[in-house]
């Protein structure tokens, strides 16, 4: 929920700092810091509001001198946004400064333990604690005080940590949030993530849970909870810098929209060979695959929403069941998952607390793991037993928008590789689908021309205060995708409904001119869907239809405006009637005037639960 950020080197380092937090504010960006340790001793600045608010306090970090520091942006969990609450926190006597991702969840007990031994407290802050903690425990060696306080605390946890006394060594802890270190010549990192360091080296350690890193300018060591030193294997990044810059776009969202095409290619070309899906290093054999009894869809937010759309579609091509459940939800319910279960969990970040928490619990009951991810090297990824990555390429706008593409078209290859081992497919249907994910890329560039259009019906409804997206099946299920984009960025109350639930209360709340954007893509349902808007038409609404280009004349008639797409196999119907809804959140949001890319209250990657 939170980004940091450290760097030990022989350039100053706050610039380097405050670049690498701007990469990062994308996962909390209610105030900022920094600690810099050079001539003058460790000083830490830090500010409520943007980075920009940071940035032009210390003057872009010219302001503070040294070659070695930690830096931080905040979603805050404990404590409001504020000056004080802000991070790095520093120990009572200034010499330890301590960034930090994650929730210490015994911190009360902790602070109580340290109050009582006299120790002040200035912020409302679980990560004080921390800070506090390693200062009373210290005695002459950092790496030491921290192991010692990372057997009494509880939680989630990424930190960076500096100590004035012995100001060449950064100390880097993960435990359940995410933190890689970054290797260079001269100079090493930390960080939340690849994005913050890839200006400057494409060779990255994945940190585990519980371990420990000690970085100095000329090196990196690694070590497990007891101290011990562990050998890590280095991975090299191969995408560009400009992947992760808006590259003349105004926002991260629009460009990542418009790269759906090429990143639905490289997610898919390669997994189709002379019309066979096929999945290199699978870790699943056909055995297996025959033998499953259920399979368990677990995601959270969009994510969820791609599960939702990959019900129908596995269902319908494996003839098996499948249950979607809500990640959050999942490990309370007592679900019921045996060796024959594959649950299937779905994660852009692959750091999603809830997502791993119920990753963790279907492991535990006996499931296999498979997961659809985007971040290469994620916890999530790490800790299933097959991993099928999507390729989308970094994905930084809060909404997400190319990494939900991907990962349907994931769930569809999937659903493909199975229905032909579990022979629930005929040869004729399963070449047609085929042909048609390889098609899927043109016909989306074909949508994304029509931008005109979907511009101008933002401008007819940018000042809406409540929509309803209704649909039925996979409509409905995208339904729900168009109505959290449309709300997550411009702040409309949004609801989607499954259309034949409209009658069961909703319908009372379809006044005149209320908006309903219809979603009508189905083919099987369309006459279902006609007669639903008739019906909220009939009660005032202003509807906004979208469907297939064979149905726009019938739809035409009744709808107050009308988006098209092109016609493709129904499974795919989705991924294509996705992105007008993503557009149209989209231009709404700009035309409110609303950080389309920073909403209020979110971050990109939750690592809270
Ligand atoms: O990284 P994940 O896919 O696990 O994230 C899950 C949700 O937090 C995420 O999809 C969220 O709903 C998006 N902001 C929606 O645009």
């Amino acid at each position: 929920m939170c980004g940091i950020v450290g760097y030990v080197g022989n350039q100053e380092a706050a610039p380097i700092l405050l670049d690498g937090l701007a990469r990062l504010e994308y996962r909390g960006y209610d105030s900022a810091g920094v600690a810099v340790f050079g001539n003058s001793g460790l000083k830490v600045a830090k500010a409520k509001g943007r980075l920009r608010v940071l940035s032009d306090q210390i003057q872009e970090g010219r302001a503070i001198q040294g070659q070695l520091g930690i830096g931080h942006t905040r979603w805050a969990t404990h404590g409001a946004p504020s000056d004080v609450n802000s991070h790095p926190q520093v120990s009572q006597s200034g010499k330890i400064a301590v960034v930090h991702n994650g929730i210490i969840e015994n911190y009360a007990q902790l602070k109580e333990f340290l109050v009582g031994h006299g120790v002040p407290f200035t912020s409302e802050t679980d990560t004080e604690v921390v800070a506090q903690m390693i200062e009373y425990f210290y005695d002459g060696d950092i790496l030491k005080a921290v192991g010692r306080v990372l057997h009494r605390i509880e939680g989630a946890y990424a930190l960076g940590i500096v100590c004035s006394d012995e100001p060449d060594r950064l100390i880097a802890v993960r435990k359940d949030s995410p933190l890689i270190l970054g290797l260079g010549e001269d100079f090493n990192f930390l960080a939340s993530d690849v994005t913050a360091i890839i200006k400057h080296t494409r060779d990255v350690i994945y940190m585990e849970d519980g371990e420990l890193a000690e970085l100095t300018q000329t090196g990196v060591r690694c070590y497990n909870n007891l101290l011990e030193s562990v050998e890590k294997e280095v991975f090299h990044v191969d995408w560009e810098i400009d992947a992760a810059e808006k590259g003349g776009y105004e926002h991260f969202m629009f460009k990542e929209i418009m790269e759906q095409p090429e990143a639905l290619r490289r997610t898919v070309f390669p997994r189709i060979k002379d019309g066979e899906v096929i999945f290199e290093d699978f870790g699943l054999d056909d055995d297996y695959i025959r033998q499953i009894n259920k399979i368990y869809i677990v995601a959270c937010g969009s994510s969820y929403h791609v599960g939702m759309v990959g019900k129908y579609n596995l269902e319908q091509l494996l003839r098996l069941p499948v249950e979607v459940a809500l990640a959050s939800e999942f490990r309370y319910m007592e679900p019921i998952v045996d060796e024959r279960t594959l649950v299937v969990v779905i994660s852009q970040s692959g750091e999603t607390l809830d997502t791993m928490a119920a990753l963790r619990e279907a492991k535990r009951l006996g499931g296999k793991i498979l997961s659809i991810v985007n971040v290469v090297g994620s916890s999530i990824a790490r800790e299933s037993d097959v991993v099928l990555y999507t390729w989308a390429g970094p994905e930084i706008a809060v909404a997400t928008t190319k990494a939900y593409s991907t990962q349907l078209a994931v769930v569809d290859l999937l659903g493909l590789y199975f229905a032909r081992r579990r022979e629930t497919m005929t040869e004729e249907r399963y070449g047609q689908v085929i042909q048609e994910l390889l098609l899927l890329p043109s016909k989306l560039e074909q949508v994304l021309e029509s931008t005109q259009d979907i511009q101008y019906y933002a401008s007819q409804y940018f000042n809406h205060d409540s929509v309803f997206f209704i649909g039925r099946n996979m409509d409905y299920a995208l339904g729900l995708e168009g109505s959290l984009k449309l709300k997550e960025i411009s702040y409309i109350h949004s609801e989607a409904y499954a259309s034949g639930e409209l009658k069961h209360g909703t319908i009372s709340l379809i006044e005149d001119g209320t908006l309903v954007v219809a979603l009508a893509t189905y083919d099987k349902l369309f006459d279902k869907a006609m007669s639903n808007v008739v019906e909220v038409k009939s009660r005032g609404a202003d509807v906004l239809a979208l469907t297939t280009k064979n149905h726009a004349e019938e739809m035409g008639k009744t709808a107050n405006g009308m988006i098209t797409i092109p016609t493709t196999d129904e499974l795919l119907l989705p991924s294509l009637g996705v992105v007008p809804l993503q557009l149209l959140s989209y231009y709404i949001a700009l035309m409110r005037g609303c950080d389309i890319d920073k909403p209020r209250n979110l971050a990109k990657s939750v690592t809270v639960e």
